[in-house]
């Protein structure tokens, strides 16, 4: 900014210019109504820019005192919600430097030395992003701290275990649970290696060439928290690939939380009878007085299609981009917004929601009566007494056949049923002892996987603790 006469141009950059830009255009390409939200980033990258300025001597002491002085009253007036945001100045970036301008005159055209609004601005969204990742990070946290006392309270409440949706064989509800609770580690994971990668300096690298002025990127990315600075101007300019990274990240999780969300919808069903959820999480319908709908978990499922457009818009944003900065960039920031957005509230109702789960234990028991939960048991105690497996296969599942006329479940055959089932299977019938009913257990076939990663109760405890100390 040089104009110094008083027929000011309204833009910061229209000296060149013969016409205005239609209205529709202005808004078109404005995009002060949504990068509003990086102001306080905005402000703290700018501050950051004037000191390093004047330590390199390329503005005067004076003119950092007035900035400063002038982004006080700034960010007073945003948080107060005085600040005039205006659609003239096409982004927060021009907005604020324009009321600069206006609080403290020429420091205020000074700030823009040696920047551009291309570094600038991926300066401000790497920094809004990390704030926002921390935020999430710290969600995680919470949920995963709920998650463990309801999987504690449920280490051995047993339940069946599904494959294609078909009683499978026994879990306790407790293991159920801790499979979410990997899952929310790795996106944890993903969300802190995502974040290495956001916590990188562009500034220094102006338009896309770098400046001619001494700077001091080191210092400015020490400043504000950064681990190094983008090591390419042209790269640094035009790199979305951290944004992608967090929308990928996003997705990954939702998708969790969506079948998480899927499982509940189908536990609550009274078809299913599994679990109840607190009141707070569901709605009624206005015809139906009888309903009880779990709408929580049905818009997470939802939400998460509305992520899973953010990382395609973003993806799809960059495809086509030659180097360095273009316009269509400005179009990254409203995905990513919606994307953090709806990330926090999703976690945040979560963590909130998995402790108004109530377990209906005994509907789980009932339901493990139902599909020969125990038949792989059966099979394992054939082949620990000799049986080769393809054959202890096939009499159980003779005997699945045989419990299937009777209509009755394996634990409720006699010996002698047994073992006449198993009849035309050469060396099975005699390998089925009285201890049998043991394995036929949901207890016995609970407590016999207790390897590292398995359902047996005390493995679920130790899960749950080793969980609580390693996060
Ligand atoms: N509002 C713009 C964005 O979000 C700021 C950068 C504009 N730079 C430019 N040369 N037009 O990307």
């Amino acid at each position: 900014m040089t104009d110094t006469t008083s027929s000011q141009p309204a833009k910061a950059w229209s000296g060149r210019f013969t016409e205005p830009v239609s209205d529709l255009v202005k808004r078109y390409t404005a995009s002060v109504f949504f990068d509003q939200r990086m102001a306080r980033q905005d402000i703290r990258g700018s501050l950051a820019h004037a000191k390093m300025l004047a330590r390199q001597g390329i503005i005067a002491a004076q003119d950092l005192a007035d900035i400063e002085r002038g982004m006080t009253q700034i960010l007073g007036e945003i948080e107060r919600g005085e600040f005039a945001w205006n659609l003239d100045d096409e982004d927060v970036h021009l907005n604020i430097e324009k009321r600069l301008t206006a609080l403290v005159g020429d420091a205020g055209k000074r700030l823009h030395t040696g920047r551009s609004r291309n570094d600038q601005v991926a300066t401000d969204i790497r920094l809004w992003l990390r704030d926002a990742i921390d935020q999430i990070l710290a969600l995680i946290g919470d949920f995963q701290k709920n998650l463990l006392d309801v999987a504690e309270a449920n280490a051995a409440t047993a339940m069946p275990g599904f494959t294609h949706l078909q009683v499978a064989q026994p879990v306790t509800f407790g293991h159920h649970l801790m499979a979410y609770f990997e899952m929310s580690r790795r996106d944890a994971e993903r969300f802190a290696d995502c974040r290495k990668r956001v916590n990188r300096l562009p500034l220094g690298s102006a338009a896309l060439a770098g400046t001619s002025y001494p700077i001091d990127r080191e210092f400015v990315a020490q400043e504000l928290g950064f681990d190094e600075v983008c090591y390419n101007s042209l790269d640094a300019v035009s790199d979305r690939d951290f944004a992608i990274e967090f929308c990928a990240a996003s997705a990954l999780l939702m998708t969790h939380l969506s079948r998480f969300s899927e499982e509940l919808i189908l536990w609550m069903s009274p078809r299913v009878g599994f679990i109840d959820l607190a009141d707070r999480f569901c709605t009624g319908s206005s015809i139906m007085p009888q309903k009880k709908n779990p709408d929580v978990p049905e818009l997470v499922r939802g939400k998460t299609g509305r992520v899973n457009g953010s990382l395609i818009a973003l993806l799809t944003l960059m495809k086509g981009q030659p180097l360095a900065y273009n316009k269509d960039n400005q179009e990254d920031k409203e995905p990513l917004f919606d994307t953090a957005d709806t990330v926090i509230d999703t976690l945040r109702i979560y963590a909130d929601m998995i402790t108004g789960i109530r377990v209906k234990a005994d509907a789980m028991r009932d339901a493990l009566k139902q599909g020969y939960a125990t038949a792989t048991d059966l099979a394992d105690y054939l082949v620990k007494n000799g049986l080769p497996f393809r054959d202890a296969h096939e009499a159980v599942a003779l005997a699945v056949r045989a419990a299937d006329v009777k209509g009755c479940d394996l634990p409720q055959f006699s010996l002698d049923e047994l073992r006449a089932a198993m009849v035309h299977v050469p060396g099975a019938a005699e390998r089925v002892k009285d201890d049998v009913f043991g394995v036929l257990t949901v207890e016995g076939s609970l407590a016999s996987r207790k390897h590292i990663g398995g359902t047996a109760p005390e493995q679920v405890r130790a899960a749950i603790a080793r969980a609580r100390t390693q996060g």
